[in-house]
């Protein structure tokens, strides 16, 4: 059928109105649409280049794994090699270490740089232009600001490449390409008016991507092949995780106007508790009042914020949580909602404990290791890398289906930023004494009191895969009391030197600070005592120790080398504590430094006097401290190789090259 319209006619003029009504929204959405493309044409290449990089790259990541080996004064000899897989280099002597970067104006960036690099780079290679790889205009910060880095003139090759508005056509990364030739050129140059016995490691990789001194060191002393790719996360300068737990139940001691954020990097707060239902997780009343406010005071401070689930109390229902894929899935959600409603940046799982009993009526199953994990990772996708997800856990890995500590737990490092090795609470009896609360070693302590330390959590977990980096120590602002008799007490006749493990009466718990509460039934309906734990202010409070930490005229003290912990006794009241203090927390510094792990997490904020225990395992992570213990040798990163180094800049083989992170660009 075929209709014919008379033009004329009233219908057809309502009819071309109401094309034009449509036809016009049309034309403008057209229009914006392509106004936008043109405008952010750069920023969609972008994301099209990278989202599809998997199709266009080539496949030359990692070929190999290789661990990392380090200890403080490790000598780089054949040993050290040999750990690596790798031989002693002959004519050490010859060679030389060249650090190439492409200078923007990270000036800040740069000075750390090279103060970490000076002892063991030879020549700074820097590329500075007129232009971003945009076109844009910029200045030349090193070339005004040279005068900062005059301490490495001798060693600095600097040169100057005019920068220009890109032609039609042009992209940032044929700018960036070109930029990389003229680095290329630059350092051929100077490579060629060597004599020909030396050759050169050349380091290239963004400012920001600084290895540790010890690395080239290790990759100056050994033959590692032609060239070599540093995983970034594992060979980066340094990224201190510095957090404690802030439990909400003490705001009235501790409000968070009086929290020292300035020590702090992330800050987790304590808790929110499982419920039987894996579609809700529970945020007490006060805490739906208070965590708000926790999480701006954070922020404010420039603080990450994170939320703790579980706890002692609160972890009942971890298990059944996760324990189908449809639970595992409704907790997912449940934790991302929380994420948002809270502003969150992200969250610790105080989960006491996978597959074993904690409080007493957990919900329990062999399987919930690998639930957990499966848990995880469908949060971490779910979630992105963006929010940060550690995990509280035992000294030893979580166990597996036979109740063993897991073999292989990497998986687990995989999703999760880091763990936090809860290092205290560590078990005492009766019959073999009073022990430390958190004992950095055992080692030398008797073997029926060789209950866990950090040291050997350090074993254990690395054995089982989790990478020291992404391991955070955690210890204790508070210690652990015991009833014991002043006949036990000390270790001679003139009452002067205190008794290690003295034994001690079991049905005569001293109470405690008054954060101990009176005792009472727990949340499964038994009684249990007062916990006997003093936190650090209370023993200055409570007359052990001075204002300045120093222990008190009448008391006695015993610094165990063994443990590296002190002990106080009062032979007045027969209290034995065992705690940390300033000298014990700067050997745990000391420990996460020689050790590389991420950091330490103190439980809790609101434990220190006067920040005299967080401002020592700052500072013992930084400068060290003298320990008894030995620094046990570690893997403490990963080295890649792959050829990704010489596609990036064309140098000729005979020179080894050293690339850092990853270039995204063409060519
Ligand atoms: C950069 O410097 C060169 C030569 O010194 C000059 O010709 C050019 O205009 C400058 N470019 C910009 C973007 O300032
Ligand atoms: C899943 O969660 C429900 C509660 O919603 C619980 O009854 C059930 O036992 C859980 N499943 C597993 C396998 O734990
Ligand atoms: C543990 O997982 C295995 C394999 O998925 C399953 O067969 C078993 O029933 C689970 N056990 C429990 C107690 O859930
Ligand atoms: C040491 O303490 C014991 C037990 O309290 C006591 O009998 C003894 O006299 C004390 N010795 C000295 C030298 O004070
Ligand atoms: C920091 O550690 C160093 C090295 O152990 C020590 O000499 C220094 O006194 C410490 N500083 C403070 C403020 O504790
Ligand atoms: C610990 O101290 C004791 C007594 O002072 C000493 O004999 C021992 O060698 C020390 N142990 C370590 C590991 O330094």
């Amino acid at each position: 059928m075929v209709t014919v319209l008379d033009v004329n006619t009233p219908m057809a003029s309502l009819l071309r109105l109401k094309f034009k009504v449509i036809l016009i929204p049309v034309i403008l959405v057209i229009v914006a649409f392509l106004h936008f493309v043109i405008s952010n044409q750069y920023q969609i290449k972008n994301a099209l280049s990278y989202a599809t990089r998997p199709l266009w790259d080539e496949a030359d990541g990692p070929k190999q794994v290789i661990p990392h080996y380090y200890a403080e004064g490790m000598r780089m000899d054949s040993h050290a090699c040999q750990l690596h897989g790798w031989t002693e280099r002959e004519g050490k002597t010859n060679i030389k270490v060249f650090d190439s970067v492409l200078m923007s104006s990270e000036l800040d960036l740069l000075e750390i740089r090279m103060n970490e690099l000076d002892s063991m780079v030879d020549n700074f290679f820097i590329i500075e232009s007129n232009a971003t790889f945009t076109g844009l205009a910029k200045e030349t910060y090193f070339a005004k600001n040279r005068e900062r880095f005059s301490k490495f003139e001798k060693k600095i090759v600097y040169s100057f490449l005019p920068g220009y508005v890109l032609a039609p056509g042009q992209t940032a990364w044929h700018v960036e390409s070109g930029t990389r030739d003229a680095m290329t050129l630059l350092l051929r140059n100077h490579v060629h008016a060597l004599p020909s016995v030396t050759r050169s490691l050349v380091i290239m990789s963004d400012i920001d991507e600084i290895p540790s001194k010890h690395s080239i060191d290790l990759l100056k002393n050994c033959e590692f092949g032609e060239s070599i790719h540093l995983q970034l996360r594992n060979f980066l300068y340094s990224s201190l995780v510095s957090t404690a737990w802030y439990a909400g139940w003490h705001v009235e001691d501790q409000p968070l106007s009086s929290v020292s954020w300035s020590k702090y990097t992330v800050m987790n707060y304590a808790f929110a508790l499982t419920t039987p239902d894996p579609g809700e997780i529970s945020v007490v009343d006060s805490d739906q009042i208070l965590l708000p406010q926790f999480v701006t005071a954070a922020h404010k401070h420039n603080v990450k914020a994170s939320l703790s689930i579980g706890g002692w109390t609160g972890s009942r229902w971890f298990s059944s949580n996760v324990g189908s894929a449809q639970n595992r899935t409704a907790f997912v959600k449940s934790v991302a909602w929380l994420v948002k409603k809270y502003n969150l940046d992200g969250i610790d799982f105080d989960w006491e404990y996978p597959g074993k009993q904690g409080i007493g009526c957990n919900v329990v199953s062999p399987n919930d290791t690998a639930n957990f994990l499966s848990f995880l990772q469908e949060l971490r996708q779910g979630l992105g890398t963006g929010v940060i997800l550690t995990a509280a856990t035992d000294t030893k890995p979580f166990p597996d289906a036979s109740d063993a500590p897991s073999a292989d737990i990497h998986a687990l490092g995989e999703v999760l930023d880091y763990i936090i090795i809860m290092n205290y609470d560590i078990r005492s009896t009766p019959s073999t004494g009073a022990g430390p609360n958190s004992p950095l070693d055992d080692k030398c302590a008797p073997s029926d009191n060789q209950f866990g330390s950090a040291q050997s959590a350090l074993r254990a977990w690395t054995n089982a895969g989790m990478p020291p980096d992404r391991i955070v120590l955690g210890a204790p602002m508070y210690g652990r009391s015991y009833r014991v008799p002043s006949s036990a007490a000390f270790a001679d006749d003139s009452n002067s030197t205190l008794a290690s493990f003295p034994p001690y009466i079991l049905n005569d718990q001293p109470t405690g600070d008054r954060w101990n509460g009176h005792g009472g039934l727990d949340v499964c309906g038994s009684y249990e005592a007062p916990g006997g734990s003093y936190a650090f202010w209370s023993l200055v409070e409570e007359s052990y120790l001075n204002l300045d930490g120093t222990v008190k005229d009448g008391i006695s003290y015993r610094y165990d080398n063994c443990s590296e912990t002190p002990y106080v006794y009062d032979p007045k009241t027969e209290i034995m504590i065992t705690y940390d203090d300033a000298r014990s927390f700067a050997a745990k510094g000391d420990f996460v430094k020689v050790n590389n792990l991420r950091g330490f997490a103190v439980w809790e904020a609101a434990g220190d006097y006067n920040n005299l225990l967080i401002n020592a395992i700052l500072n013992g992570t930084v400068n060290g401290a003298p320990r008894t213990t030995k620094p046990l040798l570690q893997p403490s990163a990963t080295a890649m190789s792959s050829a990704s180094a010489h596609r990036a800049f064309s140098l000729p083989a005979t020179h080894w090259i050293l690339a850092i992170g990853a270039y995204y660009f063409f060519g």
